[in-house]
């Protein structure tokens, strides 16, 4: 599969990466892999069962046997949608203290490889392009200021019908990308030849049209 082209977009928490994926991936009519849904919903199944965040045996374990299902935009954890509830901030959190544990990390790692699928795989998260797909013919990472981000996940959350407070977000968004970019496993960073697009200034639009610049590009160059 390593032939088969994945455009990766890492970068901090509201930046935009699963939007503008998503909309690359359309653009494109690739495959999309949410891999931060992937430490939420095992975040979620362990908050569900009650079981101990520091236990990193029994958390790989849960992130192993995850019983997860994607049926189009919807996420399913057995037989229930589960797409709403990993949206949650304490979902977030959770999922971002769990994913320093390294056997969670290696739990996860054959399912996100699953994802490149011809013709093509737009992955969003912290690693996918450090890490997960090393290769990819093109990595982009997305950045904001901490204050537009959180202005956007505070939307956001308003939006879904979640109670939002700015200076929480604040808070939780700068404690957030602390953990992610000082873990001593896959910390959050640039891979190495990722080009940076910073969107604090840009609608999802322009962000989208940068990506899919960059891509037309490196097709023309015959390298993709
Ligand atoms: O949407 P947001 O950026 O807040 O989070 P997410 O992408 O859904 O990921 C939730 C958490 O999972 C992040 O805070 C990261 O700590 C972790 N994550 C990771 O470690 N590696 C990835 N490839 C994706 C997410
Ligand atoms: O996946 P990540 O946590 O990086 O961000 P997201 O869930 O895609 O959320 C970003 C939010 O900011 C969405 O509501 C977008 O509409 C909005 N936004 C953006 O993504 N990019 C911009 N340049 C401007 C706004």
């Amino acid at each position: 599969t390593s032939h088969i082209p994945v455009i990766t977009i890492d970068g901090p928490t509201a930046s935009g990466k699963g939007t503008v994926s998503h909309l690359v991936a359309e653009k494109l009519g690739f495959h999309y892999l949410d891999s931060g849904a992937l430490y939420r919903l095992t975040a979620l199944s362990a908050l569900r069962k009650g079981t101990d965040l520091h236990d990193e045996h029994a958390l790989a374990k849960l992130a192993r046997d995850l019983p997860v299902s994607f049926k189009g935009e919807h996420i399913f954890l057995g037989a229930d949608d589960v797409s709403a509830a990993i949206r949650a901030e304490e979902v977030g959190n959770s999922a971002s203290k769990i994913a320093a544990l390294p056997a969670v990390r290696q739990a996860l790692y054959g399912l996100q490889l699953d994802f490149r699928k011809a013709p093509g795989l737009v992955a969003d998260g912290r690693d996918m392009g450090t890490v997960i797909f090393p290769n990819a013919p093109l990595k982009v990472f997305l950045t904001a200021s901490v204050e537009a981000r959180a202005d956007r996940r505070y939307k956001q959350l308003i939006g879904k019908g979640f109670s939002a407070n700015m200076d929480d977000l604040l808070k939780d968004l700068r404690e957030r990308d602390e953990r992610d970019a000082n873990r001593k496993i896959a910390p959050l960073k640039p891979a190495e030849g990722a080009y940076v697009l910073d969107t604090s200034n840009m609608t999802v639009d322009e962000a989208v049209a940068q990506v899919l610049g960059w891509y037309a590009a490196l097709k023309k160059q015959h390298v993709v």
